[in-house]
């Protein structure tokens, strides 16, 4: 990694940048705010104030056995819906199986903002489409469905959407149970029928999903567009839900942290500017210090500033500078890669690596939170899963060992988990439920 003082940039520019690098103590404050949070977010009497909401999943420790057969897996949580089949068997190791077909639509821009009606119904339209394409529109499936939003279950396949985020804004489904959305939509069309059995974040998705290749794994994290994470807790923490034994899946909505002012004295001009201008002021302040949805913007907002203070470009802004939104996040990897790093490439490396040590604080804090409730202080190992938008691992796992060297994790990184793990929650509700398969 490149020195983090530059002397051969100008003083004004090193400056900009610095504003940007954290020290050790600045993160142990954070870290230490956002313990505080996930704690208050687990309690009965706290939780709804809490800015981090470690919303109880309903998926339990250790699915024990499961249904065999196709489900259909649905994955809505950016700009593209993924819809596909998954066949889950084991063979005589029990071991999973898993294959499966897939298509993706884009959402359209108005069924993102429009009306739950319109979006719900788009995607009751994609499920159709692709029941055609594979010839089983006569078959009633059990279907798993990733959402990748703030949800309040109340179980496993009923639960209240909190609020959207990562640019979704349709209207007339926060505050309603998504499943019962979905349902509506199908029976609206008329033209197919399917046995929703569950729904799970897509952080959820992908630590199960994980969990089948590797029995250690319990902790799923996301970094793409949006951020997120989700580990496995003590039934007896999880204070929202009744029951003592055993271990509950918590989605902790970390993205949300900083709603109640704790991250003030750290957000930069930039971050104020971005919130600002987002579909959603005020809410997921550190998912926009962190997430590849903001990250082209945060970025362009200090090279506009470096150019109007004639540091940069000669003083000249490109129509593309100058444009909000124009500046995507998958330039400030390829900038970043240059191998002759000047100022734009340093500017790049910079946010980018704040982004990363903040998105570590949240594994620190999951395994002190583990930690703390396993009563098992000395060499905890945790296995990971993670999801990355821009190759975060290496630098990740060198901050998580530099703030909690005592503990000793293993990343495994997916792109293919989040559907995938859907379908297999399904397998395993459609068991404890005993529905019946209609293959
Ligand atoms: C959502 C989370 C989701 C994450 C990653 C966030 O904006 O609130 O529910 O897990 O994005 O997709």
């Amino acid at each position: 990694m490149r020195p983090a003082l530059n002397p051969f940039l100008p003083p004004q520019v090193e400056q900009i940048l610095s504003e940007f690098r954290l020290k050790k103590e600045q993160l142990k404050e954070v870290m230490k705010r956002m313990m505080r949070e996930m704690d208050r977010g687990l309690r009965v009497e706290t939780h709804q104030e809490s800015s981090v909401k470690m919303l109880p999943t309903y998926v339990y420790s250790t699915p024990e056995g499961s249904e065999v057969g196709d489900f259909l897996a649905l994955d809505l949580g950016g700009t593209n819906f993924r819809v596909m089949l998954v066949k889950v068997g084991e063979d005589e190791e029990r071991v999973w199986k898993v294959e499966t077909k897939h298509q993706m639509y884009s959402i359209p821009e108005d069924a993102m903002t429009g009306t739950a009606e319109m979006l719900f119904d788009y995607i009751a339209e994609c499920i159709s489409d692709f029941l055609d394409r594979h010839h089983i529109k006569h078959r009633k499936l059990p279907l798993g469905f990733t959402f990748s939003f703030p949800v309040r279950h109340e179980d496993i396949d009923k639960g209240i959407l909190l609020n959207w985020t990562k640019g979704f804004k349709a209207s007339g489904a926060e505050g309603n149970n998504v499943v019962g959305l979905l349902r509506d939509a199908i029976k609206r069309r008329g033209d197919f029928e399917m046995d929703v059995v569950a729904m799970v974040n897509d952080t959820v998705a992908t630590m199960i999903s994980c969990y089948y290749e590797d029995r250690s794994c319990e902790v799923g994290m996301i970094v793409g567009t949006g951020c997120n994470a989700c580990y496995m807790e003590e039934m007896r923490t999880v204070e929202l839900v009744e029951g003592e034994e055993g271990r509950m899946c918590v989605n902790t909505e970390w993205g949300a942290f900083g709603a109640n002012g704790e991250l003030e004295e750290f957000r930069l001009e930039y971050d104020r500017v971005v919130d600002e201008t987002s579909l959603n002021p005020g809410q997921q302040l550190y998912e926009k210090l962190i997430s590849g949805k903001y990250m082209g913007e945060l970025v362009r907002l200090v090279l506009l500033k470096l150019v109007n203070e004639e540091l940069l470009f000669n003083g000249e802004a490109s129509d593309l500078l100058k444009t909000r939104g124009s500046f995507e996040t998958r330039y400030v990897s390829q900038i970043e890669s240059n191998t002759v790093c000047v100022s734009d490439c340093l500017l790049c490396e910079t946010v980018k690596l704040r982004s990363v040590s903040l998105g570590s604080l949240v594994i620190c804090n999951i395994q002190m939170m583990q930690v703390i409730s396993s009563e098992n202080v000395m060499d905890f190992i945790l296995t990971l899963m993670l999801i990355s938008l821009h190759s975060f691992q290496d630098r990740f796992h060198k901050v998580v060992r530099e703030l909690t060297p005592h503990c000793d994790i293993t990343f495994i990184q997916s792109e293919e988990g989040s559907g995938r793990g859907a379908a297999l929650i399904s397998a395993v509700a459609c068991k404890m439920a005993a529905c019946i398969l209609t293959q």
